[in-house]
């Protein structure tokens, strides 16, 4: 762990200035950083700062691709500073009532593989471990949560834990559908 990653981590984040910071990404995250319950644009309200901050600095570094956010997250756009705000505003924000569900007819499978293959990392409540940096998938819209462990699969991102993919590497589609469709219903626990 170097460079802006960790001076972000490091850095003392204030939420009041995380506010101001974040109302640019507010136009695809919304005002309560909810997401879309379409899945287009994830969910960051309650998500663990050091998640937040891992992505962030990803996703500018180019390990995960986001060609529509990259203009609002370069660095001559947002500071580490900056960064460290607005995982402090965020990750304070509460979980949102409302989230993209799946067709409910792969959460009895979706079980199962979870608890086989995930739950040592994400927790049994898909809860995640900020001190680790998995991320809470717990309430977190399907259509993502899908996309996302596509991506995983298939490589197209770059950032994933290496033990992560070799466990989806075996997946179908359908046992994707399925573990995605059990994470989206899991209520996140509170903080
Ligand atoms: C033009 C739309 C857009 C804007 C503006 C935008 N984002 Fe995003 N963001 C996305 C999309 C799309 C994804 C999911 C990409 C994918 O599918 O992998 C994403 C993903 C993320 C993630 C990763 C979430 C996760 O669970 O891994 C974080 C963190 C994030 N955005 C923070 C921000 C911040 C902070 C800003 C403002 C500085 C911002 N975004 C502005 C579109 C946007
Ligand atoms: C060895 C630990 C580990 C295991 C096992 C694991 N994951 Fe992950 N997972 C991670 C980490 C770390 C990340 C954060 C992304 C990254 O930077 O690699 C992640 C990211 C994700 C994401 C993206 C979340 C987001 O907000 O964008 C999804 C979805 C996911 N994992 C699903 C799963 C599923 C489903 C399984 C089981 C089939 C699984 N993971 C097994 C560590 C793990």
């Amino acid at each position: 762990m170097r460079g802006e990653k960790l001076i972000a981590l490091q850095a003392r984040g204030d939420a009041l200035r995380g506010e101001i910071s974040f109302e640019p990404c507010q136009g695809c995250h919304r005002i309560d950083a909810s997401g879309r319950t379409s899945g287009s644009y994830p969910r960051l309200a309650g998500q663990h700062g050091t998640v937040l901050i891992k992505q962030m600095t990803d996703i500018r570094a180019g390990r995960r691709n986001n060609p529509k956010m990259e203009p609002f997250i370069g660095d001559h756009v947002v500071s580490p500073m900056e960064i460290a705000d607005i995982a402090a505003y965020v990750s304070n924000l509460p979980i949102p009532k409302e989230i993209g569900q799946g067709p409910g007819t792969g959460i009895a499978h979706g079980k199962d593989l979870f608890a086989k293959d995930c739950a040592t990392c994400h927790g049994e409540r898909g809860e995640g471990k900020g001190e680790k940096f998995y991320p809470m998938v717990a309430a977190q819209h399907y259509r993502y949560l899908l996309r996302e462990v596509k991506f995983i699969r298939d490589g197209d991102r770059r950032n994933s834990n290496p033990e992560m993919v070799k466990v989806i590497g075996q997946y179908s589609d359908e046992d994707l559908e399925a573990v995605a469709d059990f994470m989206a219903q899991l209520v996140a626990p509170k903080k």
